[in-house]
């Protein structure tokens, strides 16, 4: 059976290097999920608290907040994580006690590499169940992840693996490797990478969805090169627009050059569409550059129309 497409998956990770619109994407697949009448959660991660901001919400914290019709989003913070999973685990309240006033925790952390992705991974995993562990907690169809940007390679999907793998035995063996399969499962989790349509970001975005696939085995469903110019000119009225660049006329000249840079951008874009394509397994489907300031849930709004 193939694997279902990605919106009817139930765990998707947003990924790419830092500023390609990681963010602004993965609300956009919200938006278009909640609109097809899936519950839908965006999660970030690592407190970055970008995705309220694009609807004007007050920062929403460890906390399942409702933004519109069947979107929710939560800011997923490694402490709280920890803190919720002991309480689910520990059943013996003074030990519980215990461990939160001794700062054992952060000091857990400081001397575990990857803890703090572990349990913001075992979160993710908590909230794409079913049954959910947390008592409160409501069903989602869709849990839509904005991933770390991929600066120090693809390290926050392969945390679970490599405590796995650490920790041979014991009950941090069987979680680790109970969230590893959720990541490999290409029935329910998929992964988007984001890319510029420039050389080296293109080149980058290949060599993801060669780690991706080959070194944590993740599903790579979708790859959105994000910011594409619009081809605006033919190229006879290009030609002709350089013939007035090198005109006399000084308004027109500047007009002109403005235009013919912009074609030159548009078309280079297209080169490097090109080069993707040839160079990814996944479909690369392509989003517009949106010429505003600052992109708001509007222009996330006008992206996902154009997600599939
Ligand atoms: N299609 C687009 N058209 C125009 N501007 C865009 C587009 N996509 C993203 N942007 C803008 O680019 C900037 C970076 O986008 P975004 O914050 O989504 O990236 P990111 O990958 O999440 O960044 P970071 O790695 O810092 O978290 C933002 O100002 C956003 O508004
Ligand atoms: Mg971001």
């Amino acid at each position: 059976m193939p694997a279902p497409d990605l919106l009817d998956k139930r765990l998707i990770f947003v990924t790419g290097k830092g500023g390609v619109g990681k963010t602004t994407i993965a609300v956009a697949l919200g938006l278009r999920a909640a609109e097809e009448g899936k519950r839908t959660i965006v999660c970030e991660v690592a407190a970055q608290e970008n995705a309220s901001r694009f609807f004007g919400h007050a920062e929403v914290g460890f906390h399942e907040v409702e933004m519109e019709e069947n979107l929710w989003s939560i800011s997923i913070d490694p402490d709280e994580s920890m803190r919720e999973y002991m309480l689910l685990q520990l059943k013996v309240r003074a030990m519980r006690d215990l461990l939160f006033r001794s700062r054992f925790f952060s000091y857990l952390a400081a001397a575990t590499p990857g803890l703090k992705e572990l349990v913001t991974i075992g979160k993710i995993w908590e909230l794409a169940q079913l049954d959910r562990k947390v008592k409160s907690g409501r069903k989602y169809d869709l849990v839509i992840v904005d991933a770390p940007a991929t600066g120090h390679g693809i390290g926050f999907l392969q945390t679970p693996r490599t405590f796995a793998n650490i920790a041979r035995v014991g009950p941090i063996h069987s979680q680790a490797q109970q969230l590893n399969r959720l990541i490999v499962d290409h029935a329910h989790t998929g992964t988007a990478i984001v890319a510029l349509p420039e050389e080296m970001p293109v080149n980058e975005s290949a060599a993801l969805e060669a780690e991706l696939r080959d070194e944590v085995g993740v599903a790579i469903d979708r790859v959105y090169l994000n910011g594409l110019y619009p081809e605006r000119f033919s190229g006879e009225e290009a030609e002709c627009l350089s013939v007035l660049a090198a005109g006399e006329n000084g308004a027109v000249r500047a007009a002109a050059r403005a235009a013919v840079s912009e074609h030159g951008r548009a078309r280079s874009q297209r080169a490097q569409l090109a080069r993707l394509r040839r160079r990814v397994e996944a479909p690369v489907k392509t989003l517009p550059f949106l010429f505003e300031p600052e992109l708001g849930v509007e222009g996330a709004r006008q992206l996902a129309r154009r997600l599939h």
